[in-house]
């Protein structure tokens, strides 16, 4: 094992530091795992390569990584962890998930999906078939009444050709692109979220935008082209999703990188609820982890083109799951890291407007947590959440699994993994025959 962990770099620091590939088989489980559960976790981030620029290194470019955990009847069959092999340059670093029949790694900024398989074999297949724009997006919204996914996808090379424009795209149950719009703007937004609804796609067009002129000058020694425009009047497109028409509206000033979910209300209203972010990547703080994000509503009445802003729960949180056939329908619950110390996951219960906390322990520091229904599940809540865990006293890391129903409870059960799964990004549960 590598012993570089005491970088000047916050993002190669302890468990954000790379590891090796490695495999590993018939692994210890404490508890047990529900027998219903068959099937892969997968999970993204970045973890650079040999030689690391400790000074320049920046998290969102480190080269992609995929941890998967194969369980099957009650047992943890094998983990391994492979770089994200590209045939078409970067190695998308930022979330890997499933559509028709294919498991895709995804980043933001024109690079594009890569295809795996489920022994985490690259590919060098196209995707989206013969589409020649390639340039996607890491959180597409899957509609699963219609099994689509939508994206708005921007693209760094074309904002540095000042071509000021984002795509709206629709990838259909078949895996191919039928619906490609290319939507102009005034400037160039960092656009790492979209959100849908029945009737309508939101763009977030707000005041962090492409910049490249600050990173020599960063402190922290890492950056990202980006920078937060103070002047900046943040706006949301509203996209009809029958005319693709776009009716846009100012809102309150700040920024996002992820939504929990939206909605169409009963009176019509959208409703979307996301972890906001005051101020991000200012000139003197470019990290994007600085001031801590918070749970938040907005209520937009789209006639009269008006935004109200709700806080809804002003404790640090990020990574918010919901449960997967939910995405652009009114949901009640969703399952939260908190940020900071990670070492809590939250059950927001936004009927109630009411929480539960798992705590994970106090040297410990979760992930992303992942919401899987039963196979026949009868509530919003009748399912398990799941996720990796670093626990700093062993220096390794859990694969847990909670009762969603009992979420403060003990986890159901905790796959002991041989190594540490570094912090990254994002990940997906995949039912498997
Ligand atoms: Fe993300």
């Amino acid at each position: 094992m590598r012993n570089l962990r005491d970088s000047d770099n916050v993002f190669l620091k302890e468990n954000w530091y790379p590891v090796d590939e490695s495999y590993a088989d018939d692994l210890e489980i404490i508890g047990e795992i529900p027998a219903e559960l068959n099937g892969l976790f997968l999970r993204n981030g970045p973890n650079p390569k040999e030689p690391i620029d400790h000074k320049n290194y920046h998290p969102f470019f480190g080269d992609g990584m995929i941890h998967g955990l194969k369980i099957e009847n009650g047992k943890a069959l094998w983990y391994k962890n492979r770089y994200v092999e590209s045939s078409f340059g970067f190695g998308p670093n930022t979330h890997v998930l499933k559509h028709a029949d294919k498991i895709y790694a995804l980043v933001e900024g024109g690079s594009s999906p890569v295809i795996l398989d489920s022994n985490l074999n690259f590919s060098d297949e196209i995707p989206f078939s013969e589409n020649k724009e390639k340039r996607f997006t890491a959180h597409p919204k899957l509609d699963a009444t219609k099994n689509e996914l939508h994206a708005i996808s921007y693209d760094f090379s074309e904002y540095l050709s000042e071509v000021n424009r984002v795509h709206y795209r629709v990838v259909d149950g078949n895996g191919e692109i039928k619906t490609d719009i290319p939507i102009k703007l005034d400037s160039k937004p960092m656009i790492h979220d979209c959100a849908i609804t029945e009737n309508y796609v939101l763009i977030f067009d707000l005041p962090v935008t492409f910049s490249t002129g600050r990173r020599s000058d960063s402190k922290g020694g890492s950056d990202y082209p980006v920078i937060w425009d103070d002047s900046y009047r943040p706006k949301l497109g509203l996209l009809n999703r029958q005319s693709s028409q776009i009716k846009w509206i100012e809102v309150p000033k700040c920024f996002l990188f992820h939504v929990v979910n939206s909605y169409e209300d009963k009176s019509g209203k959208i409703i979307l609820d996301f972890c906001r972010y005051e101020k991000l990547f200012d000139f003197n703080n470019p990290l994007p982890f600085g001031k801590k994000p918070f749970l938040t509503r907005w209520e937009i009445d789209i006639e009269k083109g008006s935004c109200v802003e709700t806080i809804l729960d002003d404790r640090p949180m990020e990574f918010a799951r919901i449960h997967p056939e939910l995405e652009g329908k009114e949901h009640r619950f969703s399952y939260i890291l908190n940020d900071g110390s990670l070492n809590n996951l939250f059950k927001y219960d936004f009927l109630k407007d009411s929480s539960e906390v798992h705590h994970l322990g106090d040297n410990r520091k979760g992930a992303e947590p992942v919401y899987i229904p039963k196979l026949n599940s009868s509530a919003e809540d009748d399912g398990y959440v799941v996720g990796f865990v670093y626990d700093r006293e062993t220096d390794k890391s859990e694969f847990i699994i909670i009762d969603a129903e009992n979420f403060s409870d003990a986890p159901l059960a905790r796959v002991v993994l041989p190594s540490r799964v570094p912090f990254g990004f994002h990940g997906s549960w995949i039912n498997l025959e």
